[in-house]
C-alpha cells in the first residue's frame, strides 16, 4: 500500500511589483515513506520552497502534486496531519516546559498517554532529567533534540526538515543528526531534509542538488 509523495512537473514562482521570480519548471520527484532525501543546492535555489510544496504547506504555481497514505490518494491536510516537521529555529512553545512541548501534539489530539509517551520520548533523547525545564533553560542542541521528539512523537509517515542542524555546532550536529537518522528507521518514516551540511546529506538514501531551476541527483 503506497504512502508518497508524487510531485510532477511543477512550476513554482513568485510575483513581485518588478518581476516574477521563477525558482524551478518541470520538476518531478517521488518520495517514499522509509526513504530519505537531502536537498541541497545554493542559498536562494528554492530548496525551502520545494519542502514546503512537498509537505502540502504550499501548492506550487502549477504542475501537479498527489499524496498518498496506504493506499489511498489524499488531500494536503491530510499529509500534514500524517506528518512531523522540524526547523532550523526549533519553535518551541516557550511557555511549556520539556515534557509539556512533548506532550502537546499528542493532548492536542486528545490522547491520554500523552504524558506517558512524552517521558518516553524524552528518555529516547536523552533528557530525561530536562523535562521541567523551559526552552529558554536548554541549550540550542537539547532544544532541538525536544523539537526532534516532538516531530516523531506521533509517529507520522513522513517528517521535513528544514536546515535542522543549521543553529548547532559541528559536534552538537553529528548528534542530532544520527538521533533523527535512527529515529526515521526505527519508525519507518520518510525523512525530506533540506540542508547546507555535507556531512549531514552524506547520510540520506538519496541527495538531490537544486540550483537555478534544475534538480539533480548529487554524488
Ligand atoms: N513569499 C515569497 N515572495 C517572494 N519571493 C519569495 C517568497 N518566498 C521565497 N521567495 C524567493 O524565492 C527564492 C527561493 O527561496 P527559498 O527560501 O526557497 O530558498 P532556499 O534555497 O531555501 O534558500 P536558503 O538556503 O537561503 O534557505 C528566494 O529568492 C526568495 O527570495
Ligand atoms: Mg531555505
Amino acid at each position: 500500500m503506497k504512502t508518497a509523495i508524487e510531485l510532477e512537473n511543477i512550476r513554482h514562482e513568485f510575483d513581485t511589483d518588478k518581476e516574477c521570480i521563477r525558482l524551478f519548471d518541470n520538476l518531478s520527484l517521488s518520495i517514499g515513506k522509509g526513504q530519505s532525501l537531502a536537498i541541497v543546492g545554493p542559498s536562494g535555489a528554492g530548496k525551502s520552497s520545494l519542502l514546503s510544496i512537498a509537505a502540502g504547506l504550499e501548492a506550487p504555481t502549477g504542475g501537479m502534486v498527489r499524496f498518498f497514505v496506504r493506499g489511498e490518494e489524499v488531500d494536503a491536510r491530510t499529509l500534514r496531519a500524517h506528518s512531523g516537521f522540524i526547523f532550523q529555529q526549533f519553535h518551541l512553545m516557550p511557555e511549556l516546559d520539556a515534557i509539556g512541548n512533548l506532550a502537546l501534539p499528542l493532548r492536542l489530539k486528545g490522547r491520554r498517554d500523552a504524558f506517558d509517551q512524552a517521558a518516553a520520548w524524552l528518555d529516547k533523547v536523552g533528557l530525561k532529567d530536562r523535562a521541567r525545564h523551559r526552552p529558554h533553560q536548554l541549550s540550542g542542541g537539547e532544544q532541538q533534540r525536544i523539537a526532534l521528539a516532538r516531530a516523531f512523537i506521533s509517529r507520522p509517515d513522513f517528517i521535513f526538515a528544514d536546515e535542522p542542524t543549521g543553529n548547532l555546532d559541528v559536534r552538537t550536529s553529528e548528534g542530532v543528526t544520527s538521533l533523527m537518522f535512527d529515529c526515521a528507521r526505527e519508525t519507518g518514516c520518510g525523512l525530506v531534509i533540506v540542508t547546507h551540511s555535507s556531512r549531514l546529506a552524506a547520510q540520506a538514501d538519496e541527495r538531490l542538488h537544486l540550483e537555478a531551476g534544475k534538480l539533480e541527483m548529487a554524488a
